[in-house]
């Protein structure tokens, strides 16, 4: 139905942990998710290798650039979602990604100077619109933010943003113990053991409302044959990169 990537060229800005907060909620919801991890360091499929099977979730693992357009076009018809995990780095897999995507979600850390990989993904963005036409819609989703303060700094960064009008998620990621333990402990939020000591409550409401707001924006029903898809040249988008 809707193909979702989850971009930044910025280590360590929260992609994997978006994209698997955002899984997890879809599996929730009963849809079925099919998660690409493009990612050499292999976040996701690691998490998933040693979880429980979860029947509505695939993963694929090892996917790079000539094999991404070919993965994503099938598993688009047979899945509900396909979320692309991309990699912390510019890679030729951003413009394939990119270029096959429903919506791109760009995590940035609350901080200004951790705003730069996002910039280079919003860059890519402007410039496939301005010089090919081609507009993919995205957004910004603020991560790792401290959920006790709104930094000033943050706020600095939501103003930048939506002054490009960039739109930027009311939902910002806060930053949680129990996000980290997802990762550590193989499992999906709802599932960790000690959730409520470990500000678990919370979490699962920040997930909740995250991919609440991730459905809002994502037009499912149209995404099964995105119109504007004829109309993108992937070797066009390559060279964009
Ligand atoms: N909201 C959060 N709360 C707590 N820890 C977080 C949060 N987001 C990310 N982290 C932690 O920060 C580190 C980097 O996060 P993550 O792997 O999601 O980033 P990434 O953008 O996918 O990085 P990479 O570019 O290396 O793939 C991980 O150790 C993760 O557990
Ligand atoms: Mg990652």
């Amino acid at each position: 139905m809707a193909v979702i990537t989850f971009a930044n060229t910025k280590g360590g800005a929260g992609k994997t942990t978006a994209a698997l907060l955002l899984t997890t909620e879809l599996l929730h919801r009963n849809y079925r998710v099919c998660v690409i991890d493009a990612d050499p360091q292999r976040w996701f499929s690691k998490w998933y290798e040693g979880a429980a099977l979860m029947p509505r979730l695939s993963v694929e693992t090892y996917v790079s650039a000539p094999t991404i357009q070919k993965i994503v076009h099938e598993r688009r018809s047979q899945w509900d979602f396909v979320i692309v995990d991309l990699p912390g780095l510019q890679s030729p897999l951003l413009a394939s990604a990119v270029g096959l995507s429903d919506h791109v979600i760009v995590p940035i850390q609350g901080s200004s100077m951790d705003a730069q990989g996002g910039a280079q993904v919003l860059d890519l963005l402007r410039y496939l619109d301005r010089k090919a036409g081609i507009r993919i819609p995205h957004s910004v989703v603020l991560s790792r933010v401290n959920p006790a303060i709104t930094t000033r700094s943050m706020q600095a960064v939501k103003r930048l943003l939506s002054a490009q009008d960039i739109r930027v998620f009311d939902t910002p990621i806060a930053e949680r113990a129990a996000f980290r333990e997802m990762f550590d402990m193989h499992r999906p939020l709802r599932k960790l053991d000690n959730a409520p000591t470990a500000g678990g409550e919370k979490a699962i409401l920040n997930a909740r409302a995250f991919a609440d707001e991730v459905l809002s924006h994502v037009d499912i029903g149209k995404a099964a044959a995105p119109a504007y898809a004829a109309r993108r040249d992937l070797q066009a988008l390559e060279t964009a990169a």
